[in-house]
């Protein structure tokens, strides 16, 4: 891994591990910590020890309580776009990873941090979590893609309150709209889901779990045929020797062994 100031990382059993770790700063999001992400997650894609990812905060408190203000107090319209553009791109590169990605909410998910657990392919939250776009109180919008996944996770009228209002939600009402996949009442609860799911995903074949990201995230790319993607993709896993070995374990009656490839 990468060298990371603001990001504790560990390995354990193919899971990488990642906690944002600015404690005192409610984990808020510096330039720092986003160009660490940009490493960690290029070598995520290329580290085939590395199986599947979970985001979490340090501490209690927090998840990530947005983009860190400090750094953001002074903008101009052109460095503005710039981050804007730098933290979008950012976030792709989770949402695009062909490996599982889950955020384990266990705190303040505000602004960029909501952000972040929505470039996640799941979120899992503990149940004192709170959700919120606050960036409206700061005369600003969300940044980092807010504005488009807060939208097609929870449809239109909710995310327009949200955004507007800058209001903040618990995690019992994000589940109900969609935003969060499962509450538990613990941080250990919530990382034990997490990995309970992971684990389940990791018995898979890889290359049609990375298929499945591309075809799920081309619904939401305007321009793109997302069943071209889909007859594309399905095309791709049958020149897999997993495919002969799902179907070959099937019909013997056995479990599959997958292997990548
Ligand atoms: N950027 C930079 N620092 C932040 C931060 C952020 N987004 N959110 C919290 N912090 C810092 C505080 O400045 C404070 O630092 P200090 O102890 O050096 O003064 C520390 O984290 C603790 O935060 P504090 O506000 O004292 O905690 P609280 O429990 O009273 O309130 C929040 C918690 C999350 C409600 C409040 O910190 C908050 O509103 N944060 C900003 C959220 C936001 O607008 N995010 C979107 C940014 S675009």
């Amino acid at each position: 891994m990468p060298d990371s100031k603001n990001i504790l990382s560990e390995e354990k059993l193919g899971i990488l591990y990642l906690t944002i770790n600015r404690e005192t700063k409610l984990n808020a999001l510096n330039f720092a910590t986003l160009t660490e992400i940009r490493e960690i997650f290029t070598e995520v894609s290329d580290n085939k020890d590395i199986k599947a990812v979970i985001i979490t905060g340090s501490g209690e408190k927090a998840f990530i309580a947005g983009a860190d203000i400090s750094e953001i107090a002074d903008l101009n319209e052109l460095n503005a776009r710039k981050f804007a553009e730098n933290g979008q791109e950012i976030f792709s590169m989770i949402e695009n990873c062909h490996k599982p990605v889950i955020a384990v909410v266990n705190g303040f998910a505000l602004g960029g941090g909501c952000e972040l657990a929505m470039a996640c392919h799941m979120r899992v939250a503990v149940a004192s979590a709170k959700f919120g776009q606050p960036e409206v109180n700061l005369g600003i919008i969300p940044g980092y893609g807010g504005t488009q996944r807060l939208t097609y996770l929870i449809g239109r009228g909710k995310a327009n309150e949200l955004m507007m209002t800058g209001d903040m939600i618990g995690a019992d009402e994000a589940k109900a709209l969609g935003l969060v996949n499962h509450v538990l009442p613990t941080k250990e609860d919530a990382m034990a889901k997490a990995e309970e799911i992971i684990k389940k995903i990791m018995s898979k074949a890889p290359l049609a779990i990375g298929m499945i990201v591309d075809c799920v995230n081309s619904v939401f790319v305007p321009d793109e045929d997302g069943y071209q993607t889909e007859a594309n993709s399905f095309a791709r896993c049958v020149k897999s020797g997993d495919y002969k070995e799902g179907t070959s374990a099937f019909l013997e009656k056995r479990k599959p062994v997958f292997k990548g490839a």
